[in-house]
């Protein structure tokens, strides 16, 4: 492949990876998902300390964990929380502005309401079951380490994405799965020092099922970087 290829087919995996969440259940091979962790154990890391800890969950074992996580959340979800948290309390408006906007186009796409509760948490129960996906993986870092180690980590798992994507394959990330890690604990051999980070689904997008999908827009780079010590650059060609 010439290198304007190369550039070509590389941002086509970048862009076109996104958050599958419908997936079919033909497996992932074994081997498939060992490529995809060694590819992505390339991501840098501080001093190279690679933090990333991960359980591979199908079959029967992600079976068991899914009918285990479903019936806590159906029974007790207020009774669970995750370890470390998510989302700012606070978030400053301009965050806030892109997560009203995030829940506008998901719940949109899906014909979900914005005051439909139910449906809302319909849709959240179904993280518990990875979306229908054959493989899930549970992440999972020593909590003895600090914010840059995470930083590593999610390097690592953007890899893992990619990863997938170049291969045919779906992922979404999920971090509402740590919200069970003592259900987790239960089934596997997660350290007391470690953390559970989230989980990720993986699998072939059902690809009727996912046009249903919300596109989650970016913000144009001139709205977070800013450039110093260049020419004055190029009027660029928007394509408008
Ligand atoms: C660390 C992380 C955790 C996430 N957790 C969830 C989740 O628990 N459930 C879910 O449906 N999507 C989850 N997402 C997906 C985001 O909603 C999604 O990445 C974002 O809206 C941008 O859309 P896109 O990835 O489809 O481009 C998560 C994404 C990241 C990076």
């Amino acid at each position: 492949m010439t290198p304007p290829d190369l550039v070509q087919a590389f941002d086509s995996v970048m862009k076109g990876r996104y958050a599958n969440r419908f997936f079919t259940d033909q497996p992932v091979p074994y081997d498939t998902v060992h490529d995809i962790l060694e590819a992505a154990s390339y991501a840098p890391s501080g001093a190279n300390i690679q933090p990333w800890q991960i359980h591979v969950l199908a079959g029967q074992a992600k079976a068991d964990i899914c009918r285990d996580i479903s019936a806590t959340h159906a029974r007790e979800a207020a009774q669970h929380a995750s370890e470390y948290t998510y989302y700012a309390p606070d978030l400053p408006d301009l965050y806030q502005g892109r997560k009203q906007e995030f829940g506008r186009v998901f719940y949109g796409a899906l014909g979900i309401a914005q005051d439909d509760a139910a449906g809302r948490a319909a849709q959240t129960a179904k993280n518990y079951q990875f979306f229908g996906a054959p493989v899930g993986l549970i992440v999972t870092i020593d909590r003895r380490l600090e914010k840059g180690s995470w930083l590593d980590l999610g390097m690592f798992l953007q890899n893992v994405m990619l990863a997938a994507k170049v291969r045919g394959l779906d992922t979404c990330p999920q971090e509402t799965l740590a919200k069970y890690h003592r259900v987790l604990r239960r089934h596997l051999p997660i350290a007391p020092e470690d953390v559970v980070v989230c989980g990720m689904a993986l699998g072939v997008r059902d690809a009727a099922l996912a046009a249903r999908r919300g596109v989650m827009e970016r913000a144009p780079v001139e709205a977070f970087a800013s450039f110093h010590g260049f020419e004055a650059p190029p009027a660029r060609d928007t394509g408008e």
